[in-house]
């Protein structure tokens, strides 16, 4: 097990992330995706920040998380911002233009599709069934491993490519000149394409014992996406664990911090329970192939 400073690698520290980020190297961390508390209007909690105090709680954090991630990695910010008195707060418009002013780039925005929104009544919109995942990156070369995230290209193919016409066979423009332009032959006898930026995972359900963990499917997306084997992935919210766990699933490091002990007791349990399924999987294949 390596060591980042005076921190070991596969630990989740239990204390405030700022206080942790501050102990990691410069340049040190391939990816970081976390999901911060929400913004609130109740009083300063382990689970909240007021609305008011939500860009300047969180900049000395991204700038932090600047210093210690690799030149070629990456920062996603899972985040939405809340309705208060009947409209959308601006508050993470602000915060992407506050933090452009710290350096970072703004890459992207994937959008994390909840397909299990349960439905309800509002009076001025309808059920929230979406967050951002914002991606930001120190300059605009960094790692992306594009295909371990292909999707298969599905059935509907069959038929559109069994027959191409003369405009399949060569570049064609969109006709409505937004400049978007495709050539069909290009794809035929190709099983997997590149996915969108729309990622449906479904909300998590089950009992986890945190109100707000992310869906193991989608730490896990950014970690194949990003990062390659043995790289170290950081969650400074890390709740009950799930970017922990996505990559250890994935054999990258994890290190990050959460301040509320009940969340970090579950999640250390958590991933010594799968720690010691897979060293029992292990040593059974050895029994049977000696
Ligand atoms: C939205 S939750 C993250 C959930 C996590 N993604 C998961 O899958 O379990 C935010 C977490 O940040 C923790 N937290 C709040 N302020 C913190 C701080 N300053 N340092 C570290 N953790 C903090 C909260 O206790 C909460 O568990």
């Amino acid at each position: 097990m390596g060591k980042l400073s005076e921190l070991q690698l596969d630990r989740i520290y239990p204390q405030d992330c700022l206080h942790m980020l501050k102990k990691l190297k410069k340049n040190s961390i391939d990816l970081i995706i976390t999901s911060p508390p929400y913004a609130n209007n109740r009083k300063k909690t382990y689970d909240g920040v007021p609305i008011e105090e939500y860009i300047q709680w969180f900049l000395p954090i991204s700038l932090e998380i600047k210093r210690v991630l690799k030149p070629q990695g990456s920062f996603v910010l899972n985040i939405k911002e809340r309705a208060h008195n009947g409209e959308r707060r601006t508050y993470v418009l602000e915060l992407i233009l506050e933090m452009k002013k710290q350096g970072w780039l703004w890459t992207e925005e994937y959008i994390w599709h909840k397909k299990n929104s349960f439905p309800g009544k509002w009076p001025n919109r309808f059920r929230d069934a979406w967050e951002r995942c914002l991606h930001f990156n120190k300059q605009t070369k960094f790692k992306m491993y594009q295909d371990a995230v292909m999707v298969p290209i599905g059935d509907w193919t069959k038929q559109r490519f069994k027959n191409l016409s003369k405009t399949d066979k060569r570049r064609d423009y969109s006709k409505v000149k937004s400049g978007f332009g495709k050539n069909v032959s290009n794809w035929v006898d190709r099983d997997k394409v590149y996915p969108t930026n729309v990622l449906h995972f479904p909300t998590v359900c089950s009992n986890v014992n945190h109100s707000a963990a992310f869906p193991i499917e989608l730490p896990s997306w950014f970690i194949k996406l990003f990062t390659k084997k043995g790289d170290v992935v950081l969650d400074p919210f890390m709740g009950v664990g799930t970017t922990a766990l996505a990559a250890k699933e994935l054999k990258r490091h994890f290190i990050g911090a959460e301040i509320n002990q009940k969340y970090r007791k579950h999640a250390i349990k958590v991933i010594k329970e799968i720690v010691s399924r897979k060293t029992k999987d292990a040593s059974k294949k050895n029994k049977y192939h000696r």
